[in-house]
């Protein structure tokens, strides 16, 4: 083999090696995996910013998928926090309703057709009066749509870290 095919082949290798695909796609998620089993309607994106969410500000939420079921008006999504050291322990949880939030402030209505979506949401996240100061804390979180009937349309699990100021 001459010095020009060696260098090719160096040259195709790194890159090769320099394009994760899974780690992309995991990055693309921020930390969250989908939850075991088979669910409709896929989440492939999600990024918030503050990271850290701060309480008494607002957190801009992007969301992005696929859909194989119509997402219907009286569709919820569902954050439940855990405590990072016992992960059984909820902490708190938040619902919200899917259609008002993500979908309408995307400027689209509910029923969403099925396909590829992508909604971004802003809300306050709520200062408690016995929540601790100064202090940042990573939860676990389970995040779930579920649609009117209590079915679970989407799941994904990770971390997350509030700062509380
Ligand atoms: C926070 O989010 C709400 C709801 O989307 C919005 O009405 C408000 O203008 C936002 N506030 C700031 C400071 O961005
Ligand atoms: C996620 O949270 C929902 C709502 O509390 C619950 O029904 C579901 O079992 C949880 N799933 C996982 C994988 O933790």
């Amino acid at each position: 083999m001459n010095r020009t095919s060696i260098f090719i082949i160096l040259i195709f290798v790194s890159f090769a090696t320099s394009n994760p695909t899974p780690l992309k796609r995991q990055d693309q998620l921020n930390g969250f995996t989908q939850c075991k089993g088979s669910f409709a309607n896929s989440i492939t994106l999600l990024s918030y910013t503050p990271n850290p969410v701060v309480t008494g500000q607002n957190v801009t939420s992007h969301l992005a998928g696929t859909a194989t079921e119509i997402i219907k008006q009286g569709t919820t999504i569902v954050y439940t926090a855990y405590f990072k050291d016992e992960p059984t322990k909820e902490a708190f949880q938040h619902k919200q309703d899917f259609c008002e939030v993500y979908v309408k402030q995307s400027g689209s209505e509910c029923p969403v057709k099925k396909g590829d979506y992508s909604f971004t949401a802003s809300w306050l996240v709520e200062k408690h009066p016995d929540e601790p100061k100064n202090l940042v804390v990573e939860y676990y979180f389970n995040i779930s749509v579920f649609d009117s009937d209590g079915k679970t349309l989407s799941c994904i699990n990770g971390p997350t870290k509030i700062s509380y100021s």
